[in-house]
This record gives structure tokens, sequence and C-alpha cells, in this order.
């Protein structure tokens, strides 16, 4: 059982994250992907990003943690949400753009390369991932929950092969350049 399969751990993030306001990045994703463009979300916890993007896209939201979904679920019924492990992805479905906010940072870093390759077979033709990590280069597990910090040119690395940079930038979650999004183009 993952960490935020446990609703109190889930009540905690959520209480964490009230005042937390995620409009900036999906800001930059607007520059860069048509409105109306098919978006699906990694790890929507709260659904925060979800409602925002949904202002602009056709969305669908994902998490691997049912109490997250089943929370989304009751405050917006006629939500499109699968759940989906960001590493296996287990649809057919495809899709212009695959986002997610502090999310791939939850992966054993050995599960990074299947997890893009994988996100890579569900976009269309030159479609865009957008993600955020953590930045830095440690590792730490806190109550069971892994979080694993990488520099820009550790991911690329690890990423390798079928994407071109379309933008990569630090910014500041909580401290200046705590933190960097990646556009990637699927080519
Ligand atoms: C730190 S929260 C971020 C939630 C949301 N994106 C936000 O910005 O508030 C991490 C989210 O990723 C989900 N998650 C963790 N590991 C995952 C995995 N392997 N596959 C899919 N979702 C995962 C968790 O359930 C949780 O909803």
């Amino acid at each position: 059982m993952g960490y935020f399969d446990e609703r109190k751990n889930v009540d905690d993030y959520i209480k964490m994250v009230e005042d937390y306001e995620a409009d900036e990045l999906i800001a930059i994703l607007k520059k860069h992907l048509p409105a109306g463009s098919t978006v699906l979300e990694l790890g929507i916890g709260p659904g925060k990003d979800l409602d925002l993007l949904a202002q602009t896209y056709t969305v669908t939201g994902s998490d691997s943690s049912n109490v997250f979904l089943d929370l989304y679920h009751e405050k917006h019924p006629s939500a499109d949400l699968l759940m989906l492990d960001a590493v296996s992805l287990e649809t057919e479905r495809t899709f212009d753009c695959i986002f997610s906010n502090k999310v791939l940072h939850h992966l054993p870093k050995p599960d990074i390369p299947r997890s893009f390759s994988r996100q890579r077979e569900l976009l269309t033709d030159g479609g865009l991932l957008m993600h955020s990590f953590w930045y830095g280069d440690k590792e730490e597990e806190f109550q069971g929950l892994r979080f694993v910090y990488y520099t820009e040119d550790e991911l690329l690395n690890i990423i390798g092969s079928g994407f071109e940079v379309v933008a990569l930038e630090r910014y500041k979650e909580e401290e200046d350049d705590d933190s960097f999004y990646i556009i990637l183009r699927r080519t």
C-alpha cells in the first residue's frame, strides 16, 4: 500500500497545499499547447492543476491513489478519470500532452526511462510532455514516501532519445531555484 493510499496522508497533503496556486506552470504550458488539446495529467492529487487545465483543455485526470481519485470524483462527477501508475501507464488512449506537477520524483530512479518511453507511446504526433521536479542531487524517504531530486542534465541523460527539449527552466516553489520544469516534444 502506498503513502497516498491512506486517507490520513491524503487529508494532510490537501491541508498542506491549501494555499498553493499552480497557475504559473499552466500559463507556461499555454504558450506551447493550443487550447482544446487533449491533456492527461499524471498524479492529480487534490486536482488543483486539473481544474485549471480544464479551463483551456480537454482533460483526463489520473493517479495511482484511489483516495485522491474518489475525492475528485465526488466534487466533479462527470470528470474523465483513470487510475494509472505513472510507470506502466496501462491505457490504450492517446493525448496531445501529458502533464504532471511534482509527481515523477516519487518514482524509483530506474523506473524513469520506462515511464518516459510509455509516455511517448501515449502521445499523438508532435505531442508534448510537461513535468516539474525538485532540483538537486539527493534522494530522501519520508514515512515511506520517496523523493528523488534531479539536475536538468541528469534527467535529460536518463530520459534518453525520442524527444526534443522545448523549454527547461528553474523556478521557485518554496525557495529560489528549488524546482524546474521541462517541456519535451515527441520526435
Ligand atoms: C506530491 S503529490 C502532487 C499532487 C498534485 N500534482 C499537486 O501538485 O498537488 C504526488 C501525487 O502523485 C501521485 N503518485 C505518486 N506515485 C505515483 C505513481 N507511481 N503513479 C501515479 N501517481 C502517483 C500521488 O498519489 C499524489 O497524488
